[in-house]
């Protein structure tokens, strides 16, 4: 009877798909979150929230990362994260912990931010099992019902798959909640993005837990009028596939785009402009580059490539939307090509996969460097902030101080990634330190017009003025 009493009771939730609810009047509470994985997503979450007024404990395995955290020496860098730390760390809404058991037995709604790093092609979710098994335990020891928010990007189907394992170990439905909350937050702008979002997506088959949860964010929709999405758990996690591919489409597109423009002659900032101004597309997201890089985009769109060949369809635009970029990446290294002779210095501007960022996973600065190695050339690098990390992976090539350091004697610059410190570069100077003046613009950021008047060979994708 209870079994049917509880079937009746999913059936009605599921018919409550897809509410689009704005402006509610929500309850006000401070709420006890913990954060299990302090990395990009976590750490931002977690202060976040903590900004929010609620009490955070965030917490990770690697006890190092705790302890600096605890010092507020953020390990990674996010515009505006160490203050916003700082802050909620001063007024006790933030803690960190390595304690991952009684941070799990202290709060009642746990946000998993653990790491799904592609393994084999498909995702790898031995992070998030590991943690479901804590919070298994926990929950049996203590008899307290937890939510447990997937905030980790997990192919969709886990989070039911979750739910489903979480009784199989013994755990009775009303024990837990299975909540989907996907985190839409760019690097580099992950703090902004948190508090001025364009949708928060809630997915689940308990209504009052998307409930509980949409209530974390209160002040955020009540303030901004952001339109909060409560759906069930597949449609969520189908929506931050389905978000972050459209977006690597779109790069992807615009990118093939400038390549033709190279053999047409037209000039790929006005096609921007000129399909940008088509209200149903935009600009946004339109800008040419070296290729999509990251540590979302690349993994994210293969996910979703194995999840469309496990169900055997044939989704043709999926699967080629990495296959676009990898390509895009080769004509890139090929346009330097002609300008490597033997011994020549090439000077990399730019190693993160965009600006403010430290982060260099999948930068189309690795491929560049990787085929640059290949030839008889000199590397010589310079990043405001991705240098620690490239040398990690590249120890053997010179990295510099400053733009003009790496500048210094080479045949080619080569700029990389669109750092604003490169958009005022002193072409002048850059002109007399240089062995060869020329430089290859991957984002389109100097000014055509100083180029010009240094003398300057020039090339960038899609661009009419080129000389090779
Ligand atoms: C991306 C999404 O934008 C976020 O909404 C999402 O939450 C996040 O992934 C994630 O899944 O965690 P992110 O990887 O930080 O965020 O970077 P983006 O700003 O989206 O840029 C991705 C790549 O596209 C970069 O290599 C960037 O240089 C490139 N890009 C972007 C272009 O080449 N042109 C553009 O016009 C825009």
């Amino acid at each position: 009877m209870k079994k049917f009493f509880y079937i009746f009771f999913l059936l009605i939730i599921s018919n409550l798909n897809s509410k689009l609810l704005c402006n509610l009047e929500l309850s006000v509470s401070n709420r006890r979150v913990c954060i299990i994985g302090s990395g990009y997503v976590g750490l931002v979450t977690g202060a976040c929230f903590a900004d929010l007024n609620h009490f955070v404990t965030c917490i990770d395995i690697d006890e190092s990362k705790i302890k600096r955290l605890r010092n507020n020496d953020i390990p990674i860098y996010e515009k505006d994260l160490d203050e916003i730390v700082r802050k909620t760390i001063k007024s006790n809404n933030l803690n960190f912990s390595s304690e991952i058991k009684s941070s799990i037995n202290e709060s009642d709604i746990l946000f998993i931010c653990v790491g799904t790093p592609t393994k084999n092609g498909e995702s790898d979710l031995s992070a998030i099992y590991s943690v479901i098994n804590v919070i298994i335990d926990s929950i049996k020891q203590n008899q307290s019902k937890k939510i447990i928010c997937i905030k980790s990007t997990v192919p969709v189907g886990t989070c039911k798959m979750l739910y489903n394992y979480l009784l199989d170990n013994g755990l009775m439905p009303n024990q837990f909640s299975i909540v989907s909350n996907p985190e839409f937050l760019r690097e580099g702008t992950a703090v902004y993005d948190f508090s001025h979002p364009d949708r928060i997506v809630i997915g689940s088959n308990d209504y009052n837990a998307a409930l509980e949860i949409q209530d974390l964010y209160k002040s955020i929709i009540e303030e901004k009028k952001v339109p909060c999405l409560i759906t069930d758990l597949q449609t969520s996690e189908s929506i931050k596939y389905a978000s972050n591919a459209f977006l690597a489409l779109k790069v992807a597109f615009i990118n093939e785009i400038a390549e033709l423009c190279d053999y047409t002659n037209a000039n790929i900032s006005d096609v921007v402009k000129g399909v940008g101004l088509d209200k149903r597309i935009t600009h946004s997201f339109l800008n040419p580059g070296p290729g999509f890089g990251g540590s979302c985009f690349p993994k994210d769109v293969e996910a979703l490539a194995s999840i469309v060949k496990k169900y055997n369809i044939s989704c043709k635009i999926i699967n080629s939307i990495l296959e676009s970029n990898n390509s895009h990446k080769k004509y890139i290294a090929s346009k330097i090509d002609p300008l490597l002779k033997n011994n020549a210095t090439v000077c990399l501007l730019g190693l993160t996969f965009k600006a403010n960022t430290d982060d260099i996973r999948y930068s189309p600065s690795i491929d560049i460097i990787e085929y640059l190695q290949t030839k008889n050339v000199n590397i010589q690098a310079y990043d405001p902030k991705g240098m620690e990390n490239m040398n990690k992976l590249f120890p053997d090539i010179k990295y510099c101080k400053s733009a003009y350091e790496a500048a210094y004697n080479s045949d080619v610059v080569v700029v990389l990634t669109e750092w604003e410190e490169f958009k005022n570069l002193d072409l002048e100077k850059l002109s007399q330190i240089m062995n060869n003046k020329c430089i290859i613009d991957y984002r389109d950021i100097l000014d055509i017009n100083n180029i010009n008047k240094n003398n300057f060979e020039y090339y960038a994708i899609g661009k009419p003025r080129r000389i090779f």
